[in-house]
């Protein structure tokens, strides 16, 4: 098989698609526009929502695009398996009320078997359970055997993320061969391990759910395809990962540079080496759509995925800031799809360094502090960080909650999130009671005609 890199891999998907009608549009930003469901663009259909919802009319009714997307979900695993990650681009071709299941299906075949080049006897489709017509289009459209194309439940094969258009999928799993597996006498499509890879899943969205199960019939029937791109990488070149993939491994041997350290020689350090690769992604990517840290929404997740990367860098023993240096070659490998990545290099590098700096300035200091704490949790017999030194370690060395129990959790301790919330709480209305004083004060002094701010007349 040839083997493609990341860059070449998303050309060939577009082009592919464009020359079957589709019009190709670019990556929609990070930040959702008008959708309050969604901290962040988490699939390639997310932004094109009011196409499938019929509330606005797309440009063209097939329309294909190579999306940025962020998925924190599974945050605490990320760097810990080698499967999880927080970014990637998710490739997709769209349907609005025009092809349906014949054309999705036959497109994704033809794409992978004679454009990439996979071996068709090691791809395995799989179908809604009671979706007979995927079946049968597999099996007598395509020539797939029957005992090769599995039928999974909801859990596997529904598709649907918070509220929107949704609907069952059809999925088409990889076979990395034995070298992969876990060696099971069950081992096939399904297992947990990593020999039988999804590498697509075509949607048919046919209803519009509410997010709480409830589900209407959409008029009109649609196509929605996600494919991440990083995973195709990872069949394609035959590697262990998404970490070890042309762009990525690009981040992950800079990480090693700054380090002087390898991969894959101390399994310890292999985590904080895919922590950082993920995360400076994550982050990068971020700041180039306008994501600014801060302690609530988007600008937490950005922050707190960059204080983490910086606290891993720490145990790397990397000094002083690197995240800009990273960032260097995120942009550089991944420019090719996202031109505004060198347009805005500048920016995202004082944004990464303004963040990095303030929290250098406490990081020492909070992670000294946090090791005291977990000594005196393991003296006292406690697993259990309380929730005024969570508050502390937040508030004082801008340390995010989840940071530090991911700390925690590396030693089998966690934090008290209640406890951590109400001193939260305590702080918030100790805070507004300050400024009711001062308010008041003000107005009390204005009344006798004078200007006060606190105590200075003006
Ligand atoms: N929405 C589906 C997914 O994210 C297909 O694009 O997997």
């Amino acid at each position: 098989m040839q083997v493609y890199g990341v860059n070449e891999l998303r050309k060939m998907f577009l082009e592919f698609f464009e020359s079957k009608g589709h019009l190709k549009l670019n990556s929609f930003s990070l930040v959702p526009h008008n959708d309050n469901s969604l901290l962040l663009i988490n699939s390639g259909m997310a932004p094109l929502k009011p196409y499938f919802t019929g509330q606005e009319i797309p440009p063209r009714n097939r329309v294909t695009t190579c999306q940025k997307c962020i998925r924190t979900g599974d945050i605490e695993n990320v760097g810990k398996t080698a499967r999880h990650g927080t970014f990637f681009e998710m490739l997709g071709n769209f349907s609005f009320g025009d092809y349906f299941k014949h054309e999705a299906i036959a497109w994704s075949w033809e794409f992978l078997t004679e454009v990439v080049g996979l071996d068709p006897n090691r791809l395995y489709p799989s179908v809604y359970e009671n979706d007979d017509e995927a079946f049968e289009i597999w099996n007598k459209e395509i020539g797939i055997a029957p005992e090769n194309i599995f039928r999974f439940g909801k859990k596997d094969n529904f598709w649907e993320h918070g509220a929107g258009p949704c609907g069952p999928c059809s999925e088409i799993y990889y076979d990395r061969g034995e070298k992969y597996g876990c060696g099971e006498p069950g081992c096939t499509v399904g297992c947990e391990c990593d020999r039988y890879i999804e590498v697509w899943n075509n949607v048919f969205t046919q209803f519009n759910g509410d997010g709480n199960g409830n589900y209407t019939e959409l008029e009109n029937k649609n196509i929605d395809t996600g494919m991440g791109l990083e995973r195709l990488a990872t069949v394609v070149q035959d590697v262990t990962s998404i970490f070890d993939v042309d762009t990525m491994k690009a981040i992950r041997d800079k990480v090693c540079e700054l380090a002087h350290t390898e991969y894959q020689v101390d399994t310890k350090k292999d985590v904080s080496i895919r922590k950082i690769t993920d995360h400076i992604r994550s982050v990068t990517f971020m700041a180039s759509d306008g994501v600014i840290p801060s302690n609530e929404g988007r600008g937490y997740v950005f922050r707190r995925l960059l204080r983490g990367a910086a606290r891993h860098g720490r145990l790397l023993g990397i000094e002083g800031n690197f995240m800009a240096e990273l960032a260097k070659v995120v942009i550089r490998e991944s420019k090719d799809g996202y031109p505004e990545l060198e347009e805005k290099k500048e920016y995202i590098i004082k944004l990464l360094n303004i963040e990095e700096d303030k929290f250098n300035k406490t990081i020492d200091q909070g992670l000294n502090i946090l090791a005291e704490m977990e000594k005196e949790l393991e003296k006292s017999n406690k697993k259990i960080l309380a929730g005024e030194d969570v508050f502390k370690l937040y508030d004082t060395y801008g340390f995010p909650i989840d940071l530090t129990k991911e700390i925690l959790e590396e030693k089998g301790s966690t934090v008290d999130e209640k406890g951590f919330r109400e001193a939260m709480e305590v702080q918030r209305v100790t805070a507004r009671s300050a400024r009711g004083t001062t308010l008041l004060c003000y107005q009390r002094w204005t009344s006798c005609g004078f200007r006060y701010y606190n105590d200075q007349r003006c």
